[in-house]
C-alpha cells in the first residue's frame, strides 16, 4: 500500500503548470468513437482514468497509439463491438459517456452501471430521458445499462436538472442523429464547450455550447484526420490556487484559462488572498490569516463542487465561522471528519457544514474518501504542523497528474512511500 507523507509548515512558492482537464479528457476519448477515422488528442492529463478509458476503447476494437505521455492517436475505423467490458465500465463514473457515443455510432450500447467517487446518489435519469427522447430504448437491469435504437431522430430535450454528464451524453448521441436536437437548460462547464469544440473540429455541427441552449444539427458522419488539444483543468488550477492561499504562499499558476476561474478568484479575494490574473496564467498569494466566508456550490459559472473540499481546508483555518452549502453532492463532506482528526472544528450535517476557524491544523493519519477530498487532505498536510500520512491514494491518482511532484516543486515536503 502506498501513502503520502507530508511534513507541513512550508508556504508554497514558485510556478506550477496545469495539465489538460480530466473531465474533458474522459468525455473526448469516448467521443472519438463517433469518428470513423483517426484523431489525435493533445494535452491529455497523464492520470489513471485516461489510461483506463483508452484501454476500454482498445477493447472495443480501436487502435490506440500513445505518441507521448500527453498525446494519443485513436483510430476508430475498426470498432467491432458495442459491448463494453462491464466489470471495468462499472468501476468509474465517466463510463456513462460510452452509452451516448456507442448509441450514436452503433445504435447499440451495453455499459456497466457507472461507479466512481462515492458522493451520494448519482442518478442518470436525465441521460436516459435524453436517449429515449432521441428514439432509443433503455433497459437498466443486472447492474448494466443497455440502450438501442433503430434510428436516432433529433428533438427538443429540456433538462430537469443541470447535469454535466447528461448534457454531454445527449450531445454525443445526437451528433449523428437525423435532424436537429435542442438541449434546453444544459450545463455550461468549460469541458462541455471543449467536447463540442472537439466534435465540431471532427465535422459535427453543434452551436451554443456554454450558453442556455445547445443546438445540434445532425450530420451524416464525422471525418476525423484532425488534432485537438484539451482545455486546461480549472479544478487542478483551483486546487493549486487554494493551496497557495491556505499555506500563505506565493504561486504562479501557468497554462490556465483565468476566465474559467472567476468564482474561485472572487472567493479567494473575499477571504483576504490576492490574485493577479493575466489571461493564461495567474499569481496567487496570501500573507495574512484569511477570514470567514459563506459558500454555496453551484453549476458553472457558480463555485464548483469539485473545489469545495479544498476551499474547506482554507476556511477551516480562517478567522471566524464559515458556512458551506453543498448543493450538488449530498455526501461531499466526508473529508470534514478527516480534517477534524487534524484539529479542525467542522460540523457537517446533510448538505451544510459549519467551519469554526482554528489557528492551525496538526498532523494525523488520514484517508482520502474521494478524489477531491484527497486533494484537500494534501493541502491540509502542507499547512499542518508535523508529519501527515494520507492513505487511499488511488482516488487521487485518478484525477491529478504527478501531484506530489508538482507540490514538491513548490517547496512542499511530500513523499510517496510504499508500506
Ligand atoms: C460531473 C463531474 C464531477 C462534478 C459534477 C458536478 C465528470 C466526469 N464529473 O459529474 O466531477 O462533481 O459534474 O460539477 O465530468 N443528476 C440527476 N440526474 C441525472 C444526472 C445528474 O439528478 O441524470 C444530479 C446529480 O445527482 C447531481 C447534479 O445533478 O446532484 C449534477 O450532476 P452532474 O452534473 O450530472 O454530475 P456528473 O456529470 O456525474
Amino acid at each position: 500500500m502506498e501513502k503520502l507523507v507530508i511534513t507541513g509548515g512550508t508556504p508554497l512558492k514558485g510556478e506550477v503548470v496545469i495539465s489538460g482537464a480530466k473531465n474533458a479528457a474522459v468525455a473526448i476519448i469516448p467521443a472519438t468513437l463517433l469518428v470513423n477515422g483517426i484523431c489525435t488528442i493533445e494535452n491529455l492529463p497523464n492520470i489513471s482514468d485516461v489510461k483506463l478509458y483508452c484501454d476500454i476503447l482498445k477493447d472495443l476494437g480501436a487502435i490506440v497509439t500513445w505518441n507521448s505521455e500527453h498525446e494519443v492517436t485513436i483510430d476508430t475505423r475498426k470498432i467491432d463491438s458495442h459491448k463494453t467490458p462491464l466489470d471495468v465500465t462499472r468501476k468509474f463514473r465517466a463510463s456513462y459517456y460510452l452509452i451516448g457515443a456507442l448509441l450514436g455510432r452503433c445504435k447499440h450500447a451495453i455499459v456497466g452501471s457507472p461507479g466512481g467517487c462515492n458522493l451520494g446518489a448519482r442518478p442518470i435519469d436525465q441521460h436516459i430521458k435524453g436517449f429515449e427522447a432521441l428514439g432509443a430504448t433503455v433497459d437498466v437491469s443486472n447492474g448494466n445499462i443497455a440502450a438501442s435504437a433503430k434510428k436516432l431522430v433529433g428533438t427538443s430535450i429540456y433538462m430537469d436538472v443541470v447535469s454535466v454528464g447528461a448534457t454531454i451524453n445527449i450531445m454525443l448521441a445526437s451528433v449523428l442523429a437525423e435532424g436537429t436536437t435542442i438541449i434546453d437548460n444544459p450545463a455550461k462547464e468549460p469541458h462541455i464547450v471543449d467536447v463540442a469544440n472537439f466534435l465540431n473540429t471532427m465535422g459535427a455541427d453543434i452551436r451554443g455550447a456554454g450558453t442556455d441552449i445547445i443546438k445540434i444539427n445532425g450530420v451524416k458522419e464525422l471525418k476525423g484526420n484532425a488534432t485537438y488539444s484539451i482545455v486546461p483543468d480549472q479544478i487542478e488550477a483551483g486546487t493549486f490556487m487554494l493551496a497557495a492561499v491556505a499555506s500563505k504562499g506565493d504561486v504562479v499558476i501557468k497554462n490556465c484559462i483565468t476566465k474559467h476561474l472567476e468564482s474561485i478568484i472572487a472567493k479567494i479575494v473575499e477571504i483576504g488572498g490576492n490574485v493577479d490574473a493575466n489571461g493564461d496564467h495567474l499569481r496567487v498569494w496570501c500573507s495574512k490569516r484569511t477570514t470567514k466566508a459563506t459558500i454555496k456550490t453551484l453549476p458553472y459559472p457558480g463555485f464548483p463542487t469539485d473545489l469545495q473540499p479544498q476551499m474547506g481546508v482554507a476556511l477551516s483555518i480562517s478567522d471566524g465561522t464559515s458556512i458551506i452549502n453543498e448543493s450538488i453532492w449530498e455526501s461531499r463532506f466526508q473529508y470534514t471528519a478527516e480534517l477534524n482528526k487534524m484539529g479542525a472544528k467542522i460540523t457537517a450535517q446533510g448538505k451544510s457544514a459549519v467551519f469554526e476557524g482554528v489557528k492551525s491544523l496538526n498532523a494525523s493519519p488520514v484517508y482520502a474518501t474521494d478524489l477531491r477530498a484527497g486533494a484537500a487532505l494534501i493541502i491540509a498536510g502542507i499547512v499542518a504542523k508535523g508529519k501527515t500520512e494520507i492513505y487511499n491514494l488511488n482516488h487521487i491518482d485518478r484525477g491529478y497528474e504527478n501531484i506530489e511532484e508538482k507540490f514538491r516543486k513548490l517547496g512542499a515536503k511530500i513523499e510517496r512511500v510504499s508500506e
